[in-house]
């Protein structure tokens, strides 16, 4: 059998949708283990076929799928493959979404409005998961939408450790887009051995999608290296206007670092000509060549995710992957 790693009874395998297969063979290359052949294919009319080529039955089983664009239809194909190893006799079933769909819809802005993260765990959950793992959700708290374990991972080792060897450390500042991500911030300063802080007041019409207006710098980055930290880049409006906000505000440049790279249009015209030195992600979601530019670094999630699959699986402990921090 393929794709099957056995530790006395038990056994692990990893199944992936179609979405960002690439993720899942560099996760199964740091387990040594290959992705469980699947059969997947659309139907005419949308709807979506899977079977897996082997027998699940009595495994823990990894379903990885990156929630990129179109996201309800890899969101779909997710539940369709809980469902599938549920109904295989697969003995426990971990949704792995390194990228979770409709993080930012977390909470009711206006009346009338859903709570699509929560939607989002609920549907993880009846389909069949028993636990959850996703890296820097867009807000910590919304592990509690799910009923059941959840692994919160951060990106932030995998990133700060790139970070440090481009930057000079004793002149850098760490700034935050919007000041409800200061806290993410106040912990990157931590690490780059206690930087300065400063954030953006930026503003945003709740009624439009997708625009955000930088509208000035609080805390001092005159000739400062600016780390600009993000849990995602979408449209790239966010941390273009702040690009821009910064340089004028006698930044000495600025290195931009998320740890997703949604990069809906516009956003790699918009990085590329905003300024920065830099644009840093992960590969939590998939970046096709026509996404990508020349100041754009695409650094792996992979051996994370393997590790704290591995952690989960052998009944380890996923927060000593962070220093016991949560
Ligand atoms: C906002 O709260 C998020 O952290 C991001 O800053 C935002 O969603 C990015 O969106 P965009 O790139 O479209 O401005």
């Amino acid at each position: 059998m393929t794709g099957i790693i056995t530790t006395g009874e038990k056994r692990l395998i990893l199944v992936s949708g179609r979405a960002h297969p690439e993720l899942a063979q560099a996760v199964g290359k740091e387990l040594n283990t290959e992705v469980l052949p699947t059969t997947a294919y659309d139907f005419a009319n949308g709807e979506i076929y899977v079977r897996f080529n082997e027998s699940v039955r009595g495994c823990d089983a990894f379903v990885i799928q990156s929630h990129t664009d179109p996201i309800n239809q890899w969101v779909m194909e997710q539940l369709i493959m809980i469902d599938a190893l549920k109904r295989a006799s697969a003995k426990r079933i971990t949704v792995v979404a390194p990228f979770y769909p409709y993080a930012r819809q977390d909470k009711k802005h206006l009346g009338r409005e859903p709570i699509s993260a929560r939607l989002m765990a609920d549907l993880f959950k009846t389909a069949g998961a028993d636990r959850l793992m996703s890296v820097d959700l867009h807000a910590a708290q919304a592990q509690g939408f799910f009923d059941g374990p959840v692994d919160h991972l951060w990106a932030m080792p995998v990133l700060v450790d790139y970070v440090r060897s481009r930057v000079d450390v004793s002149n850098v500042a760490v700034v935050s887009p919007d000041a409800g991500r200061i806290r993410v911030a106040e912990k990157w300063a931590n690490k780059l051995g206690g930087a300065p802080l400063a954030f953006i007041h930026k503003t945003r019409d709740t009624t439009r999608p997708n625009v955000a207006v930088a509208n000035r710098v609080v805390g001092d980055v005159e000739g400062r290296e600016c780390v600009l930290v993000d849990d995602l880049i979408d449209t790239g409006g966010t941390i273009a206007e702040a690009v821009k906000v910064l340089l004028a505000s006698g930044a000495k440049d600025v290195i931009v670092v998320a740890t997703h790279g949604v990069l809906s249009d516009p956003a790699t015209q918009r990085l590329s000509e905003c300024g920065a030195r830099e644009v840093v992600v992960t590969n939590t979601l998939p970046i096709s060549p026509a996404k990508q530019f020349d100041k754009l670094t695409v650094l792996s999630i992979a051996p994370l995710l393997a590790r704290a699959i591995r952690e989960v699986f052998d009944d380890g402990s996923v927060t000593s992957l962070f220093d016991g921090a949560s």
